[in-house]
């Protein structure tokens, strides 16, 4: 089948919403606009930047990206209650293309909550969705968990939802419970049965906690979905969502039995998966399809051999086409500032002229101790550039740590609190713990760490670690990031770097903080 007479299938991300949403997931401001950004240069149809009533945060990024979106549709999600419905038009108005996307859980266990009847909930989702497309002429309704709602139900409140003005019906398996044999009928039924489901787009929404999401939503397009929810990497609650990566790729990949287009430029997934890994402090698990590490790497002598003969024996699809450089330029100390502009721009980032000065600064000082200097380096390099500029309460000055067997480890730090230097010497269990306590002793605060997680850039004793550290304070929750080639130092500056974005996020009002859940559903 050639692509003209292939089918078009909607591609709405929901990475700022189910993504962000997840338990320590939490992004910044800024990193909302960048990655909202990222996904509509790469072609995303409809990004969902949030859900606007959670709190004063949540509505400024969705508000902004609005303003800033160009083609994408920019949805806003809104429980079915008409003060929700407002506050999240008052966010996306000022988008071109607006969408306000209502839900109510329709299974017999969601309806228990609010404790409405079958008649009561349907006279919410006809009040709901019609006071929403009274101000919006795009509106999507979702029956959450409706996989498992009853059948003649489901028919019911969906046929509800499409009188009442909804141009997309979204069928979500929120508990990630459906198979794809059952996916694929479940929306093919709906658009047999339902009077009026011609006239609207029927789009499903998978919950990852069986693995089978991605084959999930491919089904529902094999049953007459055409748009498909998802978040990059599958970030999302508990197990994720369906990956963005691996249906667009799979589309892509096997177009002769998934005949369908979507607008993704697949070239900007691997950039994206990154950054989204890197803001979410969620790692990309090593063999994940599409962006692991390991996806296109081929160790085995036997794959070697048929690689090098002829690429096709082993790989289904071109690293390239999924952004990853064909050729990888190692670089070493004598690499100059135009050759780490020329690699960073193969390896999709874009910095400004100071980022791309303070990269450089760290790319010679790693290149001084290591002799090699590989993608990953350079991409952990960048992690800690951006990391170290976003905020500095808290400056490391020096750090100096003594351990090894015989005693317990000892970090002697020196860090500018406020523009005031302080030095302490504290000891601990590992040079870790002592350096932690350190910084708790210049910075007494109530941050409650959640994860500390470190992981080697490259192979060799001389690579670099990154360490993620993910702290917690009255609700507010902060990841940081950093690598260095010594691990202790990494953590020192992931852990202050964590407790500068937790200090900008108290001194500015809103925050992230979720005052509501779109899981309250009453
Ligand atoms: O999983 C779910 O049901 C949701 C809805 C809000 C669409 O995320
Ligand atoms: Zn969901």
């Amino acid at each position: 089948m050639t692509d003209q007479t292939k089918d078009r299938v909607f591609i709405f991300d929901t990475t700022l919403r189910d993504g962000e949403q997840s338990p320590g997931a939490t992004m910044t401001h800024e990193e909302k606009l960048e990655i909202a950004e990222m996904l509509e240069d790469m072609g995303v149809d409809i990004i969902e930047a949030g859900f606007p009533i959670a709190s004063e945060g949540d509505f400024a990024a969705v508000n902004e990206i609005a303003k800033r979106s160009r083609e994408s549709v920019i949805c806003g999600l809104a429980r079915a209650q008409p003060a929700d419905i407002d506050r999240c038009w008052e966010a996306i108005k000022a988008a071109p293309r607006p969408r306000i996307h209502t839900f109510i859980g329709t299974s017999p266990l969601h309806r228990a909550i609010p404790d409405l009847t079958m008649d009561e909930m349907a006279e919410r989702i006809h009040e709901t969705v019609t006071h929403a497309r009274n101000i919006c002429d795009n509106v999507q309704w979702s029956p959450m968990d409706a996989t498992r709602t009853e059948w003649d139900y489901l028919c019911r409140v969906v046929e509800i939802a499409i009188k009442a003005g909804a141009t997309t019906i979204n069928i979500p398996d929120t508990v990630g419970y459906t198979a794809p044999v059952e996916s694929a009928d479940l929306i093919r039924r709906l658009i047999a049965t339902v009077p009026g489901a011609d006239e609207v787009i029927f789009s499903t929404h998978c919950h990852n906690d069986l693995g089978m999401a991605t084959a999930n939503a491919l089904a529902a397009v094999e049953g007459g979905a055409r748009q498909i929810e998802c978040t990059i990497n599958g970030l999302g609650e508990r197990a994720g969502n369906t990956a963005l990566e691996e249906v667009v790729m799979a589309m892509r990949t096997r177009g002769d039995i998934i005949p369908f287009d979507t607008g993704i430029d697949t070239r900007k997934i691997m950039q994206i998966s990154r950054r989204v890994s890197t803001v979410s402090g969620f790692p990309v698990q090593y063999n994940k399809a599409i962006v692991g590490k390991n996806a296109f790497a081929h160790e085995s002598g036997i794959h070697q051999d048929g690689m090098l003969k002829n690429a096709e024996t082993f790989e289904i699809m071109r690293p390239e086409d999924v952004g990853l450089a064909a050729t990888s330029l190692v670089m070493g100390k004598h690499s100059g500032r135009a050759a780490l502009r020329a690699k960073l721009k193969d390896l999709g980032v874009e910095l400004g002229d100071n980022q791309l000065k303070d990269t450089f600064v760290r790319f010679k000082e790693l290149a001084d101790r290591k002799k090699e200097v590989y993608d990953e380096d350079i991409l952990a390099l960048v992690t800690a550039t951006m990391a170290d500029e976003q905020a500095n309460h808290l400056d490391i000055v020096s750090l100096r740590v003594a351990c090894g067997t015989g005693g317990p480890a000892e970090a002697t730090l020196e860090m500018e609190v406020g523009g005031e230097t302080m030095t302490t010497t504290e000891e601990g269990d590992g040079p870790v713990d002592a350096t932690f306590k350190a910084v708790r002793k210049l910075y007494p605060n109530e941050a409650r760490l959640q994860l500390y997680q470190v992981h080697a850039v490259t192979e060799g004793t001389d690579a670099q670690a990154t360490v993620s550290v993910r702290l917690e304070e009255d609700g507010k929750i902060a990841t940081g990031q950093s690598a260095d080639t010594d691990t202790v130092v990494a953590s020192a500056r992931a852990y202050v770097n964590a407790l500068n974005r937790l200090y900008v996020r108290r001194s500015k009002t809103g925050g992230d903080v979720k005052e509501i859940s779109y899981k309250d559903v009453s």
